[in-house]
């Protein structure tokens, strides 16, 4: 079997036991938890994402993300982000559950208490640096930023619970404004 077959069926196994344990026990902390440590266990792979597959071009400027699966109706899709620059997401919710995991590098979560209702800007609740063997799990209201440095290379798997095209507004907090906003473009 080839590296790319590997991955494939790996991928799929991943996916087939995350639906189960969605099916089984909902959408709450704990499912995310089964969630994430079945992801780590894929990431933790290191084998089956060598760099020659997902080599980062010029074009990309330091950053790019490949969708590895997706289900036909939108649900459970898998990206894998590679990165080497300098890397800063501001806060911002999914609307859909999402987690994150290492396969290489350091990405730094930072998870914050936050109320756009409100409008107070969020307040940082805990840092999580995620690399191989760990992980972040969000629920759909739950903010978090994403930070990396350049020169590291990064490779991440990012699974969300609805594809990007079918969320919708999306909130992000904009520091230069001090004031939250909705928005509907990928951003992690
Ligand atoms: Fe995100």
């Amino acid at each position: 079997m080839s590296i790319q077959e590997a991955r494939s069926r790996a991928i799929g196994e991943a996916l087939d036991d995350i639906r189960a344990i969605e099916a089984a026990n909902g959408v709450n902390r704990d499912s995310l938890e089964q969630i994430k440590q079945r992801l780590i266990r894929l990431g933790q792979q290191r084998d089956l994402f060598p760099d020659e597959d997902f080599p980062l071009a010029p074009e990309h400027n330091g950053e790019f993300f490949d969708v590895l699966s997706v289900d036909d109706d939108g649900r459970f899709e898998l990206y894998i982000e590679v990165a080497d620059q300098t890397v800063d997401v501001p806060p911002h919710d999914h609307t859909t559950w999402a987690v994150v995991v290492g396969i290489e590098g350091n990405e730094l979560n930072r998870l914050y208490d936050a109320d756009p209702e409100g409008g107070t800007p969020p307040t940082l609740r805990e840092e999580v640096h995620v690399g191989p063997g760990t992980g972040v799990a969000m629920m759909p209201e739950d903010f978090h930023s994403i930070h990396m440095a350049e020169g590291e290379r990064n490779m991440h798997l990012h699974l969300y619970g609805l594809c990007f095209a079918k969320l919708k507004d999306r909130t992000l907090y904009d520091k230069e404004t001090g004031a939250y906003r909705q928005f509907d473009v990928a951003l992690d």
